[in-house]
């Protein structure tokens, strides 16, 4: 197989158990998925089901004991610490449930957080974060501290920053999950707008039943496992 006609995310029999004292929890008991590029997905299933864990191993967050993680075809394991910090920070992109923005920084220099870490000079940081900041509807909002800003409004920006690099893929952790419906629903619109218009990969772990009714591809963990895929690839 070509690296061209790997799938983006794969993962080969992946278990990731957690000890804590005398008990252990396997959190993903064997699982085997292919997400390719340009994708859309939501991974659903209850709560403690795995979902959160199985991003963290996708973005290369957290190590699997067992099985295998790849992105773009290059086994995460395999790699050095160092290798994957740059795979973080280049080729992916991170949103989660309670925003994470930088309370003291505007939405444009939360926006530009990650180009400055990749040592990208400053008007370039400025013009990119900028323009991402337009995409997601917030031009007018630049200068706004996350205090200033309503709970979708920081979500947008939340997604401006985990998209400004231009990753390979996004992945969300319960994106909608401290939002109206209304709002949630918004946000859904811009992710789906942005994976047409820039040809982002997002995977989306959550429990929001319109968010899972509306994407095509549908991934459902139980106890660790995948009991139900509706997009799998042959
Ligand atoms: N750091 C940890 N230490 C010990 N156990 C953990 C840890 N993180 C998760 N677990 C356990 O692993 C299992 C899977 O957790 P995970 O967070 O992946 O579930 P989830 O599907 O994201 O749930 P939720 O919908 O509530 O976010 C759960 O039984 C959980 O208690
Ligand atoms: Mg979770």
């Amino acid at each position: 197989m070509t690296p061209s006609s790997a799938p983006l995310l794969r993962t080969e029999g992946v278990v990731r158990r957690y000890r804590s004292g005398a008990s252990e929890v396997t959190a993903l008991a064997g699982v085997d998925l292919e997400i390719a590029a340009g994708e859309i997905a939501v991974v659903a299933g209850p709560s403690g089901s795995g979902k959160s864990t199985l991003l963290h191993l996708l973005g290369a967050l957290d190590a699997a004991d067992a099985g295998r993680v790849l992105f773009e075809g290059a086994d995460l394991g395999a790699l050095a610490e160092r290798q994957r910090t740059l795979l973080r920070r280049r080729r992916l992109g991170f949103v989660f449930q309670a925003f994470h923005l930088v309370p003291v920084l505007s939405a444009l220099e939360n926006v530009e957080y990650p180009l400055l870490l990749d040592g990208v000079g400053r008007a370039e940081r400025r013009r990119r974060a900028a323009e991402m900041l337009d995409a997601v509807g917030l031009a007018a909002r630049l200068g706004h501290r996350p205090d200033r800003l309503s709970g979708g409004e920081r979500q947008r920006v939340a997604i401006a920053r985990a998209l400004v690099h231009r990753p390979a893929a996004v992945l969300a952790d319960e994106p909608t999950g401290n939002l109206d419906s209304r709002t949630a629903g918004a946000v859904l619109d811009l992710l789906a707008d942005l994976n047409r218009s820039l040809g982002t990969t997002f995977l989306i772990a959550t429990h929001d039943a319109a968010l899972i009714a509306r994407t095509p591809r549908r991934i459902v963990l139980a106890d660790g496992r995948i009991v139900a895929d509706s997009g799998r690839a042959a």
